[in-house]
């Protein structure tokens, strides 16, 4: 009986141990100060995708996006079509409000908003009724709306245009 109790001690030690010395790392780090962490944040942010850049993928999506749908390819369609809105989102998500020449802002939501209710509604009715005609009145519509947008924050020369072939850029590059 009574050898069983050191064994009974030594067991709770070896199981204790790890859990104490557990519970008192995070003690012993120095907790991080709020210039260091603003610093951290910093650095993160300068890592992270400009809007243009996020905005060159909906380029190369919603130009693929033509040709998939033209050659009856539905679910390669809805994946470009699914893709460039929710690029469409991230873009506007990086940068909501932007500053125009003379001191102006513009607040990109609405306009984002205004293309997914619209044109991306009537693409994705399209897409679901395998409509190839009411699909290429929804992707011109979708041009014009691209087009709003970078009108309204002063860059009307990204003008999207159905692309020429699969992989080229929506944007013409003739001017108007
Ligand atoms: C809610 C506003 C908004 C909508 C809608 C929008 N864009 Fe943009 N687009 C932008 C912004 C902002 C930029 C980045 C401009 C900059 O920073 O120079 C941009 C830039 C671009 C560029 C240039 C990217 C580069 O650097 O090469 C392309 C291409 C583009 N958009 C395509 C599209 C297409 C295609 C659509 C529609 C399917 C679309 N955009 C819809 C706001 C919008």
């Amino acid at each position: 009986m009574n050898l069983k109790r050191p064994l009974f001690c030594s067991l709770v030690f070896a199981l204790a141990t790890p859990l104490v010395s557990f519970a008192a790392e995070p003690a012993a780090a120095p907790a991080p100060d709020v210039a260091s962490l603003q610093k951290e944040i910093e650095d993160l942010k300068r890592l992270l995708p400009g809007q243009a850049h996020v905005m060159s993928d909906v380029d190369h999506q919603y130009g693929n996006l033509w040709f998939a749908a033209r050659a009856k390819n539905w679910p390669l369609a809805t994946f470009y079509m699914n893709e460039s809105r929710l690029r469409i989102a991230w873009a506007v998500r990086i940068r909501p409000v932007r500053p125009l020449p003379g001191g102006a802002e513009i607040d990109l939501r609405p306009l984002q908003t205004h293309i997914e209710q619209s044109a991306y509604a009537d693409l994705k009715a399209a897409l679901d009724k395998h409509d190839v005609k009411a699909f290429e009145v929804a992707y011109k519509k979708g041009l014009g709306e691209c087009f709003d947008c970078h009108k309204a924050i002063d860059k009307a020369f990204l003008r999207p245009v159905v692309p020429k072939s699969p992989g080229a850029s929506v944007i013409a590059v003739e001017p108007e």
